[in-house]
């Protein structure tokens, strides 16, 4: 097996070892993907400024998110179906996290629970809600959110209606997903993979089977996940859940500087900036183009984070440089689940943390919280 040194390899062995529809899944973007593609290849337009001859001993990466310790500035985004990776995924990666002392956030979309994830970690991890129409479904699963001590709620702002994946419509990919022959044989080629999900199908979108009014079982979620989103969604609508959740908030899918003045206003902790990872609106300028505007913006009143095309700790580090207190990441540990379950995903976190490290001295910084603009060069 080649050996494995960077998130690039990880992303090759997933591509051997999950169903094509699901690792195309994760590595798909909407449209043209011109936009998905944008989020990696600005941050190689980036230079760092080398040093020489500076202190590059007992260095730290530690720092906080939204107040919160964290061993260094990265937290996992949200993804749904993350338990079709590799089975009981989203237990797994959280448990990853846990160990890592990083974040790991549970999507509404998830395959396992608030409740499964609960049942196997130790410390809160966050939850991201996604507003549905049916609003007591929302309040529902911001209880069950809070029953868990979930220590963070993500909203994510940027999905009033869903963008459209070519790769998914191609490959038939449905949820729950529909097993045609092509998938079967898809499957069938990953006998790994099958193995061990063998038995774990008690598991699927249990946020949502049999806590939505109109969802009793699985052949009744199609239908109701594609009315469910809400095109009406509007700023009074955080008022609210900021008000029934309580605790810290973050606004995720912010990728302009009038909306993060908007986003401030709410009173919220943290915005995101994020084109959810290229899936949602095809053209729109990369994550990591628009952070320097959004900070001067707002940098002053609210914490900015952000995602999208992370995929060392060189670009983690490069996000810090530009005003960013933390940062997510969603494929690369996608890609660490599907190639390796929870190994992968510590294998994931392992190389970002090493990257940002020494980068982060070879550009003669000591601490991640003394990083700032003065890192980067022409
Ligand atoms: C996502 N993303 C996402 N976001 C969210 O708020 N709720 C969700 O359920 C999902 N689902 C999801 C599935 C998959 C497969 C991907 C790849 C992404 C977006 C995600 O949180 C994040 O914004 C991007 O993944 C960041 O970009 P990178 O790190 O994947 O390049």
């Amino acid at each position: 097996m080649t050996q494995i040194l960077e998130i690039r390899d990880l992303k090759a062995l997933a591509k051997r070892r999950v169903p094509k529809l699901f690792f195309d899944y994760a590595d798909s973007g909407a449209w043209t993907e011109g936009t998905y593609r944008a989020n990696e290849e600005d941050f190689a337009k980036i230079k760092l400024r080398q040093r020489v001859l500076v202190d590059m001993s007992n260095r730290s990466l530690e720092t906080t998110m939204i107040g919160q310790k964290v061993s260094m500035p990265v937290a996992l985004a949200p993804t749904g179906l993350t338990g079709m990776q590799h089975a009981d995924g989203e237990m797994l990666a959280a448990q990853a996290a846990e160990v890592f002392g990083v974040p790991f956030t549970l999507s509404t979309m998830s395959i396992c629970s608030i409740e499964d994830v609960a049942s196997v970690t130790t410390k809160p991890f966050w939850f991201q809600l996604y507003v549905m129409r049916e609003r007591e479904f929302v309040l529902n699963l911001i209880d069950r959110a809070k029953a868990a001590k979930c220590s963070a709620l993500v909203l994510t702002l940027d999905l009033q209606i869903l963008g459209q994946r070519h790769k998914d419509l191609r490959n038939g990919l449905s949820a729950p997903p529909r097993m045609t022959p092509k998938h079967l044989w898809q499957m069938a080629t990953r006998p790994g993979w099958c193995m061990k999900m063998l038995g774990t199908n008690r598991r699927t979108f249990r946020n949502i089977v049999g806590h939505a009014k109109s969802v009793t079982d699985l052949s009744s979620l199609g239908a109701w996940t594609t009315e469910q989103f809400d095109p009406q969604l509007s700023w009074k609508d955080v008022e609210w859940i900021k008000e029934r959740w309580g605790g810290p908030l973050i606004l995720k899918g912010i990728l302009d500087p009038e909306d993060a003045k908007m986003a401030a206003k709410t009173g919220a902790d943290a915005i995101i900036v994020s084109n959810h990872g290229g899936r949602q609106l095809d053209g729109a300028p990369s994550s990591i183009s628009m952070l320097p505007r959004i900070v001067d913006a707002v940098g002053h009143q609210i914490e900015v984070h952000l995602d999208g095309g992370i995929r060392s700790g060189q670009d983690v580090l490069k996000a810090i440089a530009l005003g960013a207190q933390g940062t997510f990441i969603g494929r690369p540990f996608l890609y660490g689940l599907g190639a390796m379950g929870k190994e992968g995903v510590t294998l994931a976190l392992d190389i970002i943390r090493k990257e940002m490290d020494i980068t982060m001295a070879l550009c003669g910084k000591r601490s991640i919280t003394d990083v700032s603009r003065d890192i980067l060069t022409e």
